[in-house]
């Protein structure tokens, strides 16, 4: 019996391959220009650190972590995400003694929730993601949004809804909290078993809760915004003026919550409003966390970040129709003729690489059509063809397939020939 992949993960083959590094190479670009650095975490951490931060009442705590006990006895946790462990590593490498602050990180790759699977849903997904950590001015939230917006401009993407929310500081938050304990508590018999244990541990999440989104006091239930004080507010203000200022379009949603525990003040997401894309239409989330550098035995500091998911992007790609502008051609193909010239191909094709030109030859010992096929497969700009009797004479033909001309060159010139034909 053959084995299969595990439902919800995906091989990403040769030929889609190329969409996902230019993406990653894009996203990149995006990082250096707005001066993020690239940090490099496990794919594994205690499981305590995902309790402690992404918050054990969420559904990613409860229902989703790949969580293991290794032969040492410890639990370790497949990263669901990667702000806890960016904040880990920001507190254990003490990076907040860096001169240069606040730190500004970014990171690529793989996340790992037990979700049920469906389209734009995965088991593994790859998050690009940003961290900006140590400062509290509202012109870094509107920073953090503009950068993710500018990945997903820079891909030609358009149909793009901002949505924004403030969850407000703590003090706002618990008056919210208490709010929302009277709001539900008469009828709370009427919620999931999931929404009644939340009703006192953490009452935000039943806004959050997918089974009773339909429940009409769900609609009613007070606003987060009614409820914050006047320093929120006016933190607030601050990001959306930014967000003016930058010419980047944005609605505010009060029932914008994020199902994770550890967001305060600016949360948002990015949806695709695209004719197609499907049922799950949010491409990117993020916000601000001041507070969870200290549950995590840092000093007080202040942060926000965001993550998108490469998966959805790519959906989001295909719903606008956008073709990416892929270089998949190859820049030379050598032809050898009979076995003396073909093991002279090998070292042609060698010393082309050397040469920072990308060649290809044969190795299958097909005849000159199918050699002049697979050239043709591999988009090659120029081929050279060489037989015995070239071989003989020092030289080697060189065809430019744009233009068909073709042309005798000694071997002894072949490299610089090609590299300024290529130019
Ligand atoms: P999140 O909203 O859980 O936030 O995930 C962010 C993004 O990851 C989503 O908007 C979506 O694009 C993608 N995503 C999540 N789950 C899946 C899945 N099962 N399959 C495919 N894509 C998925 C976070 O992860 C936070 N760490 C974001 C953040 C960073 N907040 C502050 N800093």
């Amino acid at each position: 019996m053959s084995i299969n992949i595990p439902r919800g993960t995906q091989d990403i083959l040769p030929g889609e391959v190329e969409k996902w590094q230019y993406i990653e190479k894009v996203a990149r670009d995006v990082c250096r220009r707005f001066n993020y650095k690239e940090i490099r975490t496990p794919i594994f951490e205690h499981t305590d650190l995902f309790l402690r931060s992404v918050g054990d009442t969420t559904d990613i705590v409860q229902k989703e972590m790949y969580t293991f006990t290794d032969r040492g006895d410890r639990s370790l946790t497949l990263r669901p995400e990667g702000t806890a462990a960016v904040v880990r590593s920001f507190v254990e490498q003490k990076l907040f003694g860096n001169p240069s602050q606040p730190t500004k990180l970014y990171y690529i790759g793989p996340m790992f929730r037990y979700e049920r699977p469906q389209a734009g849903r995965f088991r593994q997904f790859v998050q690009f993601g940003v961290e900006a950590l140590g400062s509290m001015d509202p012109a870094i939230d509107a920073e953090v949004i503009a950068l993710a917006m500018e990945v997903y401009q820079s891909l030609g993407l358009k149909k793009l809804k901002l949505v924004i929310n403030s969850l407000g500081d703590k003090d706002s938050r618990t008056a919210h909290r208490d709010a929302l304990i009277k709001h539900f508590e008469p009828r709370i018999d009427e919620f999931c078993g999931d929404c009644k244990s939340r009703l006192d541990k953490n009452p935000m999440r039943i806004l959050d809760c997918k089974k009773d989104r339909d429940h009409e006091l769900m609609k009613s239930a007070p606003s987060i915004l009614e409820y914050l004080n006047e320093e929120s507010k006016v933190y607030f203000e601050k990001v959306q003026s930014y967000l003016t200022e930058f010419g980047i379009d944005f609605e505010i949603d009060s029932g914008l919550v994020r199902g994770l525990d550890y967001y305060n003040h600016t949360a948002f997401e990015i949806m695709s409003n695209a004719e197609g894309f499907g049922a799950i239409t949010t491409l990117c989330g993020g916000g601000r966390y001041n507070g969870l550098v200290e549950d995590i035995g840092g000093p007080d500091t202040p942060g926000i970040g965001f993550a998108l998911s490469i998966e959805r992007l790519l959906s989001a790609l295909k719903a606008e129709e956008i073709e990416l502008p892929l270089e998949e051609t190859i820049d030379c193909y050598v032809v050898g003729l009979g076995d003396n010239a073909s093991a002279k191909a090998a070292t042609l094709v060698h010393q082309l690489r050397k040469n920072e030109v990308s060649a290809e030859k044969d190795y299958l010992n097909r005849k000159v059509k199918a050699q002049f096929k697979a050239a043709d497969r591999l988009g090659a700009k120029l081929v050279g063809v060489i037989g015995d009797d070239e071989l003989e004479r020092n030289v080697i033909n060189v065809k430019d397939m744009d233009s068909g001309n073709q042309e005798e060159v000694l071997l002894t010139e072949f490299i610089a020939y090609i590299k300024e034909k290529l130019r």
